[in-house]
């Protein structure tokens, strides 16, 4: 049975004070953020580095109710499923690119406890997904190249986002990179009810405006 799709907004605290973790993404849940979108990168996968489990864990300790989801940008995401959910992560996203066994890694995700996304770089095509979409909770479609903040919204990905709406009504769709409220329309409109913003949300003047901003324009768009 499919339950109803729900706007959700994810802020990524990757462009945020990483000296402050805590109270960064505190503050994001203070002012309405439904989950928090916490950007793995092991340097290899992508050219950047960010933080790994131990940092995953020692927020888990200060937030114990929040939803997080890593967004694995790493080489090798069968690597670190057991340290993630040991650490207290409740979706494990990776990019299918780099695994030879995207069946496996689901299983082993699942069996650990969390929730699995599968996310595609912008130019990895639908058909590489397709026949995973029933073993996965979510699908990831990059509106930039991973790696960094601040990048420039792709809006050529969104026929990808409206092909998986269009067949998956009740699958979570979610969008990351350049989304803020400038993008969202589009976002919304082509079916994602997942929302990534990193730079638009940890920037803005208000914060709890901008998230209800977001969400609500994509849950008009649902209704
Ligand atoms: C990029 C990351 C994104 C990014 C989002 O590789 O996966 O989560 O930090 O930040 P903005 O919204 O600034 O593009
Ligand atoms: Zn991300």
């Amino acid at each position: 049975m499919s339950r109803p799709l729900r706007a959700l907004i994810g802020p990524s605290i990757l462009n945020s004070d990483l000296s402050k973790l805590y109270e960064e993404s505190q503050k994001l849940l203070d002012n309405g953020a439904d989950y928090l979108h916490l950007d793995v990168m092991d340097g290899h996968f992508v050219p950047n580095l960010t933080f790994g489990h131990p940092v995953v864990k020692c927020l888990r300790s200060k937030i114990k109710e929040a939803f997080f989801e890593t967004h694995m940008m790493v080489s090798n995401p069968e690597q670190w499923i057991a340290p993630m959910a040991d650490a207290g992560v409740d979706q494990y996203t990776f990019h299918i690119e780099p695994v030879p066994d995207i069946e496996k890694v689901c299983r082993k995700i699942k069996e650990s406890g969390m929730k699995v996304g599968l996310a595609l770089k912008p130019g990895t095509p639908l058909s590489d997904v397709e026949k995973y979409i029933s073993i996965a909770d979510m699908v990831l479609i990059m509106t930039v190249e991973p790696g960094f903040g601040g990048q420039k919204f792709m809006e050529n990905q969104m026929p990808k986002v409206q092909w998986l709406r269009e067949h998956y009504p009740s699958l979570n769709i979610e969008v990351d990179g350049g989304v803020g409220p400038s993008t969202i329309e589009c976002c919304a409109k082509a079916g994602a009810n997942m929302i990534v913003s990193g730079t638009a949300v940890i920037g803005a003047q208000d914060q709890a405006a901008t998230i209800k901003l977001l969400r609500d324009t994509v849950q008009k768009s649902i209704q």
